[in-house]
């Protein structure tokens, strides 16, 4: 991605500024305008960080400290569908490292990779919030609770015979 391509269209300019109204000063959209930017190019890079900062009339040591802390927030180019194992104690406790080294078999890759064919990274997260429903994986931020080998199998084989179009 060059440099000149890192840059918010109109529409989310005016989106973002009708944001930062309804806040106390431009830092706390901070967040929402991060996910925007992930959301506009796939992932935020040091090139959109910046972009983020100028728009928000921050520092960039202001967006890093952010974009660095979360682990929601992407720094690297990622596959078509993400899949994030949740690996927090009640995850773990049912589970969840034998399903992810499952899936990265399935995969052929190694956890934090991205399939040759760029339509599936797999990462380990923090707890995703659905303790209940350990493990937890979640695609695209859609959850699967109670996430098992073959259900993950079953996902991956739909995505590829969809030819990702799922
Ligand atoms: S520990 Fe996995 S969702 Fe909370």
């Amino acid at each position: 991605m060059s440099a000149d391509a890192v840059r918010f269209s109109e529409e989310r300019l005016a989106e973002i500024d009708a944001l930062v109204k309804r806040y106390p000063g431009p830092q706390s959209a901070l967040m929402p305008v991060l996910y925007m930017a992930q959301e506009d190019f796939g992932y935020i890079s040091m090139e959109a960080q910046k972009m983020v900062a100028q728009v928000l009339g921050l520092r960039l040591m202001q967006v890093r400290e952010v974009v660095t802390f979360y682990t929601m927030f992407r720094e690297q180019p990622c596959g078509k569908y993400l899949l994030e194992v949740c690996t927090n104690a009640g995850c773990m406790l049912n589970g969840a490292y034998e399903l992810a080294d499952h899936m990265c078999n399935s995969l052929g890759i190694k956890m934090g990779e991205t399939t040759r064919d760029g339509m599936f990274t797999i990462a380990e997260v923090e707890c995703a919030g659905a303790c209940g429903g350990a493990p937890v994986v979640q695609v695209n931020n859609i959850y699967h609770e109670k996430a098992t080998p073959e259900l993950m199998d079953a996902l991956i084989t739909q995505v590829r015979a969809d030819g990702g179009a799922a």
